[in-house]
């Protein structure tokens, strides 16, 4: 039995998490809690100073949790890279952003890799999870970590294991969701489906890191497409009038095979659904081949906050004011339900149009966020009430939290655009309510 495995398996393995976000935190407190040393290394000072001082802040990590690892010494957060000798195995869990005219940017991953570098030694095994294109884990990280003068498979080990955590999901944690596996080796990808089953439930091995990398793009690809397909089918509701196309979905969704319910919106956010398709279509333009599917979805989702632009521009401009005079209340900039992430917010964009193209009178509430900025302009969340609600010309659901009251919503407002059918169950007032697809109101263009 190698060093390694005998490590893992008498939880005397020490895991160092190179970025502790959304991805990285809760996965080291999950091996922490297991009873694994943990070393948590971020960039971000702020981070690593508040997880110093017991704070918490990521919604998914359970406060007690995180307070019981920090108190009995399992988990420790530094700004350096100086303990990467001390860890036996190393995930890195780095941002994977886009640039501004939206090709891939591995700047994160390629600088947690060189700081790895430095302290590789024998037995080290490292796992990227940061989702990325085909061949970064060999093309791009392998060499470098290779610069050591120890080589992959015999000196140390290397792996792509994606991530597949679904923020606010109660149900599905990194417990109880299967992960994949593809190693440079035989041996890389046994170790890491090792390190991973510490953590997880099932670990699933293929035959290579392009295939785990490829595999984690179909997912979100999967999803970018489908949620294309009823967002065109929603503006195509629209323009005919008299077709809902909620119910539609629904109705749809009685088929017990074959078919799985996607639903419309306002548009896609958060960094992976609306940023790794663009991935996959940089890459396969150096094979001299167009991802039209790929990139006709992603464009159908990047005009639905253009669209729901134009919803709102038309129902102020019915007012009795000029709609530079209206004013207009915004529920919930998270990118979806129940989180308090508003990274590439469908909601901001929507703002942003408006307040660019219109300069309008903007308010919105969101209980998971206090403040953001919308072109350059610092807003904070307003409180939610009667007073707020009735004083709007018009109010846009654009995140559906649970915690809203829509029945107190509606009862309390003007008129309502919903983009996320979030008021199917409000009997009364229903006249005030437009639904994004419903078909309620013909012709709206983008
Ligand atoms: N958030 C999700 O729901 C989710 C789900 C599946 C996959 N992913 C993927 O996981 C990866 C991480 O996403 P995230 O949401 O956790 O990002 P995040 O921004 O929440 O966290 C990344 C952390 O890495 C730190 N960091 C950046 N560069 C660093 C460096 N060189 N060394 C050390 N730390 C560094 C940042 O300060 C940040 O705290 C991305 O590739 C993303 O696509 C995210």
């Amino acid at each position: 039995m190698n060093i390694l495995e005998r490590k893992l398996n008498s939880k005397k393995a020490v895991i160092g998490i190179v970025g502790l976000g959304y991805v990285g935190l809760p996965l080291a407190v999950e091996f922490a809690t297991k009873g694994f040393k943990t070393i948590g290394i971020d960039i971000n000072k702020n981070k690593v100073e508040m997880l110093k001082r017991g704070r918490n802040y990521i919604q998914d990590v359970d406060d007690i949790k995180l307070e019981k690892v920090l108190r009995n010494k399992k988990l420790f957060a530094y700004d350096n890279f100086d303990l990467i000798p001390k860890c036996d195995v190393i995930y890195i869990c780095v941002p994977t952003p886009f640039t501004d005219n939206k090709e891939p940017d591995i700047s994160y991953i390629m600088s947690a890799t060189e700081g790895i570098a430095k302290g590789l030694r024998k037995n080290h095994l490292v796992i990227l999870k940061s989702t990325t294109f085909p061949n970064t884990t060999e093309g791009y990280v392998q060499p470098v970590l290779e610069k050591s003068g120890l080589k992959v498979g015999k000196d140390f080990y290397l792996a792509f294991s994606p991530e597949r955590i679904d923020p606010g999901n109660k149900v599905f944690t990194t417990e109880n969701t299967p992960v994949v596996v593809g190693g440079v080796t035989k041996k890389c990808a046994d170790l890491a489906a090792l390190a991973n089953s510490k953590v997880v439930s099932k670990v699933v091995k293929v035959s290579n890191p392009k295939v785990a990398e490829m595999e984690k793009l179909l997912e979100n690809i999967f999803r970018s497409v489908n949620i294309a397909l009823v967002n065109e089918l929603a503006l195509l509701c629209d323009r005919m009038g008299g077709i809902n196309i909620w119910e539609v979905v629904d109705a749809a969704s009685t088929k017990p095979f074959g078919f799985m319910p996607f639903y419309p919106g306002p548009g896609i956010g958060g960094h992976c659904i609306l940023i790794d398709p663009y991935y996959l279509e940089w890459q396969a333009r150096s094979y001299d081949f167009v991802t039209n599917f790929i990139t006709l979805a992603a464009e159908t989702n990047e005009n639905m906050p253009f669209y729901v632009k134009s919803m709102v521009i038309r129902e102020i401009s019915q007012l009795d004011k000029s709609i530079q005079k209206a004013k207009i209340l915004f529920l919930g900039v998270a990118f979806k339900k129940d989180v308090d992430d508003t990274r590439h917010s469908p909601a901001i964009k929507i703002m942003e149009l408006l307040l660019k193209d219109y300069h309008l009178n903007i308010f919105y509430n969101d209980p998971y966020i206090s403040e953001i900025v919308v072109d350059n302009l610092k807003l904070k969340s307003t409180k939610l009430s009667k007073e707020l609600l009735s004083k709007c010309d018009l109010v846009v659901i654009t995140t559906n939290h649970s915690d809203y009251n829509y029945d107190f919503i509606v009862k309390n407002s003007k008129r309502v655009i919903d983009t996320r059918n979030a008021t199917k169950n409000v009997k009364n007032g229903r006249d005030k309510i437009i639904v994004l697809g419903s078909g309620a109101r013909r012709g709206y263009s983008v």
